[in-house]
Order: structure tokens, then C-alpha cells, then sequence
């Protein structure tokens, strides 16, 4: 007998089945063979919100949940973040292996000079509500870029892929700076392709009436190492969405505009703008043992902690508290961390948190970051969106490029009504 095999018994029937194993999984079609009489349909696996299901093979982000490792591709995050910048790490998540300076060099070229977007999309984001979230805007208008570049429809060419992943990585900044300034109410600063990306996102936001923007390097390079943190965290439920609305074989504007939706769910990445709203409404350190109270009586989740795979502390928020420090050096500490230090400190020493593996996650202390840098907390998801649009689309190409992959469609068990007859209105009961 094959030791790469899973043997079952169906004891309805008595019959014994062999489910080879592969990576250390079974496919879930060979499920099918197990029936009760010939024509059934077969046994399928139930698994809501796929907590133990893996929909694809992939080579770009690697997470040990128990040990709280995360790598992309091979190389450990904290070294990503220590030595790299964002465009390089983009190119690595894209392209598999980290650029020789010449490939850098292009890269760096191609995303720098797309950074305008058409007139049009002014105007389109100049319509929106004064006071329109700026998530909601940065969706509708990725979606609405699909209009401004229909070839992107064409998702079986390489290089028209290409084109499109660099369109979407160079313009995001500037789409999230315009949403920013719509909000605020000022006019819309164009790119200035002579800065950095992460520089000219910055330029973006706060540039008034200097002739040229001068970034402040500590918090260029801060807000760089956030965006390396945030590039990919392999299927979450964006990335999910990403995946299973390319593989309708629909745009990658459209998908993205998806995948956006599902990240600004508050259990997902609008949980950043939530762990801010819930520091300011804890208020004060006194108050903390209440807020922990009430959690535990289940009135409330604590924001920023928990997660679907780290069972350990998130290694992106280990140094995103260390960021911290360098920021609050420039713009003087934030009053709300000490809120925050406490409820980390009470949850990682309380049974109901330590038995659930409930640990501060990516979300819990980048928004006191992103609150000193002075911006609006609804900008906080908007700042989860831009890093996180290169791993949507290395995660979407791999999908594409994948002869193993077709149409996502679940599956259901159904447990409603059996057949029965139209009842005229005036036969219905009360
Ligand atoms: C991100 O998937 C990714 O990789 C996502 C992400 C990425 O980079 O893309 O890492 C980014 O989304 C980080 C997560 C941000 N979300 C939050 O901080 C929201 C608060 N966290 C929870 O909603 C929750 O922890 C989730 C959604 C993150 C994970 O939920 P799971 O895996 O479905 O776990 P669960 O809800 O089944 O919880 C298990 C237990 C439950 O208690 P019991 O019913 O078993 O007694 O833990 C409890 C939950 O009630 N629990 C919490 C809690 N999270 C889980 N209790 C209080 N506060 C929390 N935050």
C-alpha cells in the first residue's frame, strides 16, 4: 500500500477508499467517489470561510502562523524591511527574484512615468461627496479606470498585463492622494516624478504653495517600510476576492476594485481605521480594564488583534511598533500608544486572549503611525490599499498563468424547500 495515501471507510457502505495526499492535502474532487448508491452525487468537503481549504498552489508569499514567520518570496520580511523599498519588494512579489540594478532601473522608470492619471478621472473624483469616504472613492475610481483602458481586457497577453500592473501599482498613490485632498477640500497636487514613490505620494498629500515638495526622509522611508509590510499576505480574503473575480476572466481594474471592497471590511483591513476609532473612544489608560471587560463579555472585539493564520504575534506589527518610535521622533509621540501598549500588555497576559491566540496583527499599531503622520483615519484603509495592489496583482497574474486554475464556483449544501406547486395570490394564507 502507498504511504501518500489517506484510507477511508464509509461505514454507510462498508466501502474503503485510497485519497492520495500531496502536499500534505487530499484533492477535494476525489471526494466524489465516496456515494451510497451509484448515481448520487458523490461526498464534497464543507469548509465555511475556507478556514481549512487551499484553493491554489502558490510560490509568492510563504506564513508559518504557529512560529509568526511571514517571506516573500523566500526572503524574511524583516529583512525586506531593514534593506529593500517598496518597488524592489513589488518587483519581487511580480517577478519571482530580486531586480539586478539595469532591471531595477526600468522598473523603477516604467512605474515613476505613469504616475498621472487622465483628466477624466479628475473630474470623475472631483464629483464625489464632500464628505465620501476615501475608500469608497479609491474603489469606484479603480473601477472606473477600466473605461480609460479597455485593452486590459486582454488577459492572456504578457506584456498588455504588464502594462496594466504598472498603470495600476504607478497610479494608486496619486488616486489616494486626490481622494485625500478632495476630502479636505484642496485642490489636487499632481505627481512629481523627480521624487521617490513613496516621496511622491507624500508630495501628493501635503504639497501647498512651495515650488518644489521636499519630503521628510524619516517619514518617507517609515511610510516605505509600511508599504513593504503590507505588499502581500498570500490568500487573504482580498487577495481572495482578486483571484476569484479574475478568474472570470474580467479586467484586472474590475478585480481589483473587488478585492479593494473585500480589504475595507472592518474585520479585514478597515480594521485599522476601527482600532483608532476604539483607542480614541477607550480615551484614557484608566479605562482600559472596562474596555478588556467588555470583550470578554463579548460585547465587543478588540480591534487589531486576532487572526485567521498567525497563532503568534503578527511579525509585520513587531516592526511596526518599531517604526513607531522613528516616527514619533518627528512628530512627537502619539498620547494614544500608551493606550495601546496597555492593551496589549493586559491581552498578552489574559487567558481569554492567550487561549483564543489572539495577538496584535498588522492593524493594531499602524494607524498610530499613520495618526501622527496627520492623516485622517478614513485614509488608514486607503494606506492598506496602495502596498497591498502589487500583491493583488503577483497573486492575480499567478492565477492567470496557473494550468491548474479555472472558474471559482463553490459549491453548496442545500437545505431548503423541496419541489412544490405555484400558489395562486388569492388561494395564499394570511
Ligand atoms: C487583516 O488574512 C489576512 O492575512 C489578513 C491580513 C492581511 O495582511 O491581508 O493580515 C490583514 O485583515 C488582519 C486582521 C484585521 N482584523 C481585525 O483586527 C479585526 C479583529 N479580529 C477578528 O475579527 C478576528 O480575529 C479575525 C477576523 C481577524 C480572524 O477571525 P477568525 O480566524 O475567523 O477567528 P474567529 O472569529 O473564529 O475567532 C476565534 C475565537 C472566537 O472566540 P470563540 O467563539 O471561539 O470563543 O477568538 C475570538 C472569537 O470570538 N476572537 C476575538 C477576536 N478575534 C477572534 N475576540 C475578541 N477580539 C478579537 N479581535
Amino acid at each position: 500500500m502507498s504511504t501518500d495515501t489517506l484510507t477511508v471507510t464509509d461505514n454507510r457502505t462498508g466501502r474503503t477508499y485510497e485519497l492520495p495526499i500531496t502536499y500534505d492535502t487530499i484533492n477535494a474532487m476525489d471526494l466524489r467517489k465516496i456515494k451510497v448508491n451509484d448515481d448520487d452525487f458523490g461526498m464534497m468537503s464543507y469548509d465555511p470561510g475556507f478556514k481549512n481549504t487551499a484553493s491554489t498552489k502558490s510560490t509568492i508569499t510563504e506564513i508559518d502562523g504557529d512560529r509568526g514567520i511571514l517571506r516573500y518570496r523566500g526572503y524574511p520580511i524583516e529583512q525586506l524591511a531593514e534593506q529593500s523599498n517598496y518597488l524592489e519588494v513589488a518587483y519581487l512579489l511580480l517577478n519571482g527574484e530580486l531586480p539586478t540594478q539595469s532591471e531595477y532601473d526600468l522598473w523603477e522608470y516604467d512605474v515613476l512615468h505613469h504616475t498621472f492619471v487622465h483628466e477624466n478621472i479628475k473630474s470623475l473624483m472631483e464629483s464625489f461627496r464632500y464628505d465620501a469616504h476615501p475608500m469608497a472613492m479609491f474603489m469606484a475610481t479603480v473601477s472606473a479606470m477600466a473605461t480609460f483602458y479597455p485593452e486590459g481586457r486582454d488577459i492572456d497577453d504578457a506584456f498588455n498585463r504588464y502594462k496594466q500592473i504598472v498603470r495600476l501599482i504607478a497610479k494608486v498613490p496619486t488616486v489616494a492622494a486626490f481622494s485625500y485632498r478632495h476630502s479636505r477640500g484642496l485642490p489636487f497636487v499632481y505627481p512629481d516624478n523627480d521624487l521617490s514613490y513613496t516621496g511622491n505620494f507624500l508630495n501628493m498629500l501635503d504639497k501647498m504653495t512651495q515650488v518644489k515638495y521636499t519630503p521628510d526622509p524619516v517619514l518617507e522611508r517609515a511610510l516605505d517600510v509600511l508599504f513593504i509590510l503590507h505588499a502581500d499576505h498570500e490568500q487573504n480574503c482580498g487577495t481572495a476576492t482578486m483571484r476569484v473575480i479574475g478568474s472570470s476572466h474580467a479586467d484586472p481594474y474590475s478585480a481589483m476594485a473587488g478585492a479593494a471592497g473585500a480589504l475595507y471590511g472592518p474585520l479585514h483591513g478597515g480594521a485599522n481605521e476601527k482600532v483608532l476609532r476604539m483607542l480614541l473612544e477607550i480615551g484614557d489608560i484608566k479605562n482600559v480594564p472596562d474596555f478588556i471587560q467588555g470583550v470578554k463579555n463579548r460585547e465587543r472585539l478588540l480591534m487589531g488583534f486576532g487572526h485567521r493564520v498567525y497563532k503568534n504575534y503578527d511579525p509585520r506589527a513587531r516592526i511596526i511598533k518599531n517604526i513607531a518610535d522613528e516616527v514619533f521622533e518627528v512628530t512627537g509621540k502619539n498620547p494614544l500608544l500608551d493606550i495601546a501598549l496597555e492593551l496589549e500588555r493586559i491581552a498578552l497576559e489574559d487567558d481569554f486572549f492567550v487561549s483564543r491566540n489572539l495577538y496584535p496583527n498588522v492593524d493594531f499599531y499602524s494607524g498610530l503611525i499613520y495618526q501622527a503622520m496627520r492623516f485622517p483615519i478614513a485614509m488608514f484603509t486607503v494606506l492598506f490599499a496602495i502596498p497591498r495592489t502589487v500583491g493583488w496583482l503577483a497573486q492575480w497574474q499567478e492565477m492567470l498563468t496557473d494550468p491548474e486554475q479555472k472558474i471559482a464556483r463553490p459549491r453548496q449544501i442545500y437545505l431548503g424547500e423541496g419541489a412544490r406547486d405555484y400558489v395562486p395570490m388569492n388561494e395564499r394564507e394570511g
